[in-house]
This record gives C-alpha cells, structure tokens and sequence, in this order.
C-alpha cells in the first residue's frame, strides 16, 4: 500500500482533559508518523471554514462553536495506508459506535464532542493539511 499523508486534529474536549499524548501514543502504536504538528486556537470563523462541508447541517453552529471553544492539537500523519488507518485508530464518529480501544470509544464524550478529526480521503486531506500547514512545516 502507497505511504499516504492526513490531517488529524485533536479537539478541544481531548486538550482540555490533558489527553493529547495518549491519543498520539494510539497513533504511534498503528505505525502512523507525526511529521508535523501545532497547538492553535481557532476562531469560530475559522472553524466555520475548515467545516464549510457541513455548512447546511443541523449541527454546523455548534461544531464551530466547539471547535473554537479551546486550543486544538492539529497534525500531519504519515503512514501506509495512513487515512484509512487513522479512521480506524480513530473509530466511529459516534462514540457509542465506535469500536473497543478507538480514541473514540475511549476518550469520546459524545458524537459532537468526539476528541478527534481525520480525513475521510486523499482528495480532503490534501485540502485539510494545506488548510494548516505549508509545506516547509512538514518533515517527514
Ligand atoms: P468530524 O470527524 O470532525 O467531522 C464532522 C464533525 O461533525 C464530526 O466529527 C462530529 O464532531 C460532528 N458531528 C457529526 N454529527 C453530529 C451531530 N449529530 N451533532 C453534533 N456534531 C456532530
């Protein structure tokens, strides 16, 4: 399988209860790489633009709401497979769904307050890591 790259965020209900280094130890454990990463606040604007996929749903206010409500973890992995892999490291959306040992299962408080973001494919994360990071910013 092709070395892919991904935009990760930890979000800021998993910064807030000091869990940035054991949902990078899951990361690690799968083989993913961190090859760049940054500790920023967003503003609701911003997080409104990074979602603007979601912008007509029901849930779109509260999503940039969240997401500016404290400091967010965003990163680069790299890794085979590294979207697909993250996924799965990551788990379903819905915590309730998600399976045993995932981020989500274990840290995730609810399906809006769900610790982590990652791409869902190569087109979005190639979007989402230019988003964040210019290219001098990533060492792989
Ligand atoms: P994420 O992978 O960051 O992509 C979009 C986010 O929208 C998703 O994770 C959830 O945090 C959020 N989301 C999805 N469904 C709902 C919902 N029903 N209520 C609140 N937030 C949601």
């Amino acid at each position: 399988m092709a070395i892919e790259r991904t935009l990760s965020i930890i979000k800021p209900d998993a910064t807030k209860r000091n869990l940035t280094g054991k949902i990078i130890a899951k990361f690690e454990d799968a083989g993913l790489r961190v090859v760049a990463q940054k500790r920023i606040q967003l503003t609701k604007a911003q997080a409104g633009q990074f979602y603007e996929v979601h912008k007509e749903r029901p849930f779109y206010d509260e999503l940039c709401e969240f997401m500016a409500s404290g400091p967010v973890v965003v990163q680069v992995l790299e890794g085979e497979g590294a979207i697909a892999k993250n996924r799965e490291v990551m788990g379903a959306t819905n915590p309730a769904d998600a399976a045993p040992g995932t981020v989500r299962a274990e840290f995730a408080q609810s399906v809006g307050e769900n610790s982590v973001h990652g791409s869902d494919a190569p087109e979005t994360a190639a979007q989402e890591i230019s988003f964040f990071f210019s290219g001098l910013e990533i060492v792989g």
